[in-house]
């Protein structure tokens, strides 16, 4: 999956009936999946249906990803970071444990997006956008009109950093529990950074000085329990683009992440938080700490709900214009950069002008391309 040999793909391709039509129609209702649900469907429509998962061999490998308890950071920060480490190199994703955010606290951000996703359709409707400037976005498949496949899922986004939202701007559902989850997990990523700095050899706060932590997001998921989970996907493989995902996952299950070219289950364990890598992480590590690839598996029991907090950039214009490139002191004659320097706002940018296609993210900011 991750060969270099991609060119560039432009847009979705088309088959034979009128995708575009269809898309369209499915996006001026403007309650997405779960308003296809409400009104009773049997069978997909075949916007979402997914060829490619159709005829994939649907085995799972038996490994699990690395589980990283932090309970015992104090006294033993020296393993904790070797931990992190063979985690980045060898899977881009790890689980944490004993981070520190109480289950209360993760349980009321769930309940919250729950809610948002199931008030009345009228009151959502207002939020539903495909503005990416605004802070607060509500809609189904942020890549709807690029994406060859419609995902089954709906989001609210939330630009929570580098200049919030009023507390009037959000959902009165979610202004307390979101700002109290995201906060927290601020803080929790603060010192994943210091971690990840510290793996790296560089100073605790190598990252962070960096700027890794100026901008925030929240992707708040709603999964609706689908009829025929064989034949499309919540999500799609992607990457996130950001530097780190904190993913805060329901218990009704989904996830899988690629590991050496087979997906991996991350079934549910409550009160932890799955720790994703980036590609911007990518980036400034010079490709030692690989993004990873995960998709979400549809169900026919649900809603699913997840929460992702993501430090991430946003599009021109929201104070995100810093250069972020391969950190100096990794690189040498041995290590050149791999990638050039990018602002965050342009690799966003690139990611709602692709969406989640096939060629990589950051194949578009390699320097040398076959
Ligand atoms: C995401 C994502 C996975 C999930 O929001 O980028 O990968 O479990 N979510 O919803
Ligand atoms: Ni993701």
């Amino acid at each position: 999956m991750n060969t270099p040999k991609y060119t560039e793909t432009t847009t979705a391709s088309m088959s034979e009936y009128n995708r575009r039509k269809e898309v369209e129609a499915f996006d001026a209702t403007k309650s997405g999946v779960k308003g296809l649900v409400d009104a009773g469907i049997t069978k997909i429509p075949r916007i979402f249906v997914h060829e490619e998962y159709i005829r994939e061999d649907k085995a799972v490998s038996d490994l699990s990803v690395p589980v990283i308890d932090l309970g015992s950071l104090s006294n033993n920060r020296g393993e904790i970071i070797d931990q992190v480490r063979a985690a980045c190199e060898e899977w881009g994703v790890f689980k944490i444990v004993n981070h520190g955010i109480p289950k209360s606290s993760m349980s009321k951000a769930m309940e919250a997006v729950k809610g948002f996703h199931e008030q009345d359709t009228e009151t959502k409707k207002q939020y539903y956008s495909r503005d990416y400037l605004k802070k607060v976005v509500y809609n189904s498949n942020f890549d709807l009109y690029t994406n060859a496949v419609t995902n089954w899922r709906d989001s609210l986004y939330l630009i929570m950093a580098p200049d919030p939202p009023t507390p009037q701007e959000l959902p009165q559902i979610f202004r307390d529990p979101m700002m109290e989850f995201s906060e927290q997990a601020k803080n929790v990523g603060i010192g994943v950074f210091e971690l990840l700095s510290e793996a790296l050899g560089l100073k605790k706060s190598h990252m962070f000085d960096m700027g890794c932590a100026i901008g925030e997001f929240l992707a708040c998921n709603y999964y609706p329990a689908c009829p025929e989970p064989d034949k499309t996907l919540g999500f799609g493989s992607h990457t996130d683009s950001g530097f780190l995902t904190f993913l805060l996952q329901d218990e009704i299950g989904g996830l899988q992440v690629l590991h050496k070219d087979q997906w991996v289950d991350v079934p549910p364990s409550p009160g932890s938080l799955l720790v994703i890598s980036g590609d911007m992480m990518e980036l400034i590590t010079n490709a030692r700490f690989k993004s990873a690839y995960h998709r979400v598996v549809a169900k026919n029991s649900g809603p699913r709900i997840s929460v992702a907090f993501v430090f991430r950039m946003h599009l021109a214009g929201s104070g995100c214009s810093r250069l972020y490139g391969p950190i100096k002191e990794l690189l040498s004659e041995n290590n050149p950069p791999i990638y050039r320097e990018a602002k965050g706002e342009e690799i966003v940018a690139c990611r709602y002008a692709k969406g989640i296609e096939k060629t990589p993210l950051l194949w578009y900011f390699k320097l040398n391309k076959p």
